[in-house]
């Protein structure tokens, strides 16, 4: 009999009968409430009407209609709604099927637009797990061991993850802009430098909002060295942090931005952005593929984009991922095995240490497993998997983040008490 390969580890044992909102409803019986999105994906809920009203329309027109042999409305309408929200002058898209699909769409870009070899990212980054994803990915030696070598050209800067660094943020950011600088004498001259690639929050990575004066760092030394700065919004845009991309927290313009995610919540589609004239630095054809933005799913993304406007969604993971955070630091009074409570938007963490300040994965797991038991799905995250992130699909209720938070606060009296 076949069965699935153990290659994927599971983090619950539900298996999924149907979903709705925030809530899914296992095989077992019992109703749990999401607030993993699954990872980061639903983010007008599960099987939000209307797109699931929209798929279906779509299904009867055209399911398949390859991007290089025919155009396709869904395609066309759905760039026209992205270009309402899109950053300036970012005009040009291309569909694949992943985020790691779209970070090597964004790497072939770089090095073809600027003629140099390097891509500079950045220390417990998450970009994906294809070969050119995975060799930019220092979230965990577990996404890069084993199938050596990865792709050349990959220079990893150190990241401003201060809470690790036990410095403050202003500290951090100085401390990793000032060895990116060294790098530049030591490492990747700026003339072999291609791009920087970064996600607005680390997300793998433990749930790590990149500093904003980091963010401004690196825009400012793109615009000096004539290296394209990418964005990886694969996992905190679409309104996730409280703004529709995560990179305007910062007020800075990034060259090329991945989408996917939570663009079409849950049909698998991805794209970049960029200019035109970046765009059209690429010699046509080189990038492609069999099923990039299938016309079901950007169907489904065109739906999501005008809920997401409608049900003014942004605003609303504003603040429920501030209610959310003065809930969780609520916790932290009491369970002081929480050292640090972080997030913005609706991406929330906290991450766990003992009373040395080490890394405490254990009490990481105890909770998430205990909150199963009270119903409630949260995943770890996080390079010692000590960070469990919360990440409620931007639908989420008042009353909602309170079930959760009430769930949170059970399962870590059962850790604690363990
Ligand atoms: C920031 C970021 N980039 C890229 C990816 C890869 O996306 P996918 O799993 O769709 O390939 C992820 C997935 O978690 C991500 O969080």
């Amino acid at each position: 009999m076949a069965h699935i390969s153990p290659i994927v580890k599971q983090a619950t044992p539900v298996v999924v009968e149907k979903a709705e909102g925030c809530w899914i409803l296992g095989t077992d019986g019992h109703r749990y409430l999401d607030l993993t999105s699954g990872i980061a994906v639903t983010s007008t809920g599960h099987c939000h009407p209307r797109v699931v009203a929209a798929a279906q329309e779509q299904i009867t027109k055209v399911i398949h209609a390859q991007m290089a042999t025919v155009m396709h409305k869904p395609m066309l309408q759905l760039t026209e709604k992205l270009g309402e929200v899109l950053p300036e002058g970012l005009d040009s898209v291309f569909y694949a099927n992943s985020g790691a699909e779209a970070v090597d769409a964004a790497l072939r870009l770089a090095r073809m637009a600027t003629g140099r070899p390097n891509i500079v990212a950045f220390q417990g980054a998450f970009h994906g797990r294809s070969v050119g994803a995975a060799s930019l990915t220092t979230a965990s030696t577990k996404f890069r061991t084993g199938f050596a070598p990865l792709m050349g050209g990959v220079v990893v800067a150190p990241f401003p993850y201060a809470y690790r660094l036990g410095m403050s943020e202003d500290e951090a950011v100085a401390f990793a802009l000032q060895e990116l600088d060294f790098y530049f004498q030591t490492i990747s001259a700026p003339n072999d430098t291609a791009a920087f690639i970064i996600e607005p929050v680390q997300g793998d990575g433990g749930y790590i909002p990149t500093p904003w004066a980091f963010l401004k760092g690196l825009e400012e030394r793109a615009r000096k060295h004539n290296i394209l700065l990418i964005l990886d919004e694969v996992q905190a845009g679409i309104g996730r942090t409280g703004k529709f991309w995560g990179h305007q927290h910062a007020g800075i313009k990034p060259d090329i931005i991945t989408i996917a995610k939570g663009i079409a919540s849950g049909f698998p589609i991805s794209a970049i952005a960029a200019s035109t004239e970046l765009m059209s630095k690429a010699l046509p054809g080189s990038q492609g593929g069999t099923y990039g933005g299938n016309a079901v799913a950007a169907a489904a993304a065109i739906a999501t984009l005008s809920v997401i406007e409608d049900e003014d969604l942004v605003a609303n993971a504003a603040a429920r991922g501030e209610q959310l955070q003065s809930g969780l630091k609520r916790l932290q009074t009491k369970y002081p095995v929480i050292g640090d409570v972080r997030g913005i938007g609706l991406m929330q963490a906290m991450e766990f240490t003992d009373h040395d300040g080490e890394a405490d994965p254990a009490t990481a797991a105890a909770v998430q497993q205990a909150a199963i038991e009270e119903k409630l799905l949260l995943l770890t995250c996080g390079p010692r998997a000590n960070v469990i992130r919360v990440i409620p699909p931007l639908i989420v209720s008042p009353e909602e983040i309170e079930l959760g938070l009430a769930a949170i606060g059970r399962a870590l009296e059962t850790a604690a008490t363990k």
